[in-house]
């Protein structure tokens, strides 16, 4: 397949083949501050894409406006071919009512830096509400799903504790749990490891691993280069509100086409060897 321009690579899907997530061109500022300035992006079933980039390039306003959490600007942004925010009315566009927003965003979950999980609730108890309250799930299959994902992020021997009794690491595995038990379309990764202690940094990536070996469609803005090489299928460099590279992550590591993103690696490199 041909590239679309430096650096911006087109993905070897068949053209049928509908993405997951599409975003196009989508522009956001905050007041005279551009945040996003035609950010595109496709993401396919099964794949795992993680965002780089310096901060204040937009990475985080992008999965938010992805999460409907902000409005766009301008562009357009599609969930298995459905367009995101708005609907047709008589011919025209139309933003959609806040349920018809809250439906939508059912089928997506976001991951925060920030756990956020209830404290007084157990373990399993956060991980089953929403499946129960929101999406109708029985007690007993919530539970027994709750179970599995509590497997999958090796807290087995964790579903009655609370919060509390849990280190950060432990919570954040938590909150990844209760993220797919709601049997997302797409999960969103907002730096999920920079809260951490970074002796508990492993353990949460383990476990996003975990989820990708077994083929969820992931989104992931992270500093962890290593995490991004290893677990991605793509990586897409952010700068300015755009993305200015997509490409396989062996290729973005390996062979950069832009000085920009060569001399982001550079900087993640020896700040790297700096922590060493
Ligand atoms: N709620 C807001 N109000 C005003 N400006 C904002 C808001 N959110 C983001 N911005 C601005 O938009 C730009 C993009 O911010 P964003 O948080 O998306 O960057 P980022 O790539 O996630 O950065 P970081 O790596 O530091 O998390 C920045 O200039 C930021 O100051
Ligand atoms: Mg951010």
């Amino acid at each position: 397949m041909t590239g679309v321009s430096s650096g911006l690579i087109v993905q070897p899907h068949t053209v049928e083949e509908t993405p997951v997530l599409r975003v196009t061109d989508v522009r956001k500022a905050f007041g005279d501050q551009l945040a996003l300035d035609g950010a595109s992006l496709d993401v396919y079933e099964g794949e795992v894409v993680a965002i780089l980039g310096p901060s204040g390039s937009g990475k985080s306003t992008l999965v938010r406006c992805i999460d409907q959490l902000e409005t766009i600007d301008g562009g357009a942004m599609f969930l298995d071919g459905e367009l995101l925010g708005y609907e047709e009315f008589r011919g025209h566009l139309r933003p959609r009512t806040d349920a018809g927003v809250q439906h939508q965003r059912r089928r997506m979950s976001m991951v925060f830096q920030q756990f956020n999980l209830f404290p007084h609730w157990t373990v399993l108890r956060n991980i089953t509400e929403a499946p129960v309250k929101v999406h109708g799930l029985s007690p007993a299959e919530a539970r027994a799903r709750a179970l599995e994902l509590l497997e999958q992020v090796g807290l087995s021997d964790k579903a009655d504790a609370y919060p509390r009794h849990l280190s950060g690491g432990q919570q954040q595995r938590v909150a990844i749990a209760r993220s797919v038990a709601v049997q997302p379309r797409i999960l969103l990764f907002d730096e999920p490891t920079s809260a951490l202690d970074p002796e508990l940094v492993g353990e949460v990536l383990q476990a996003m691993k975990a989820l990708a070996a077994v083929g969820h469609t992931m989104v992931v803005v992270t500093h962890e280069m290593a995490f991004a090489r290893e677990v991605a299928d793509r990586c897409v460099f952010m700068a300015e509100g755009r993305v200015i590279e997509d490409r396989p992550a062996d290729d973005f590591f390996a062979d950069p086409s832009s000085e920009r993103l060569r001399a982001f690696l550079a900087r993640s490199a020896s700040a790297r060897k700096d922590t060493e």
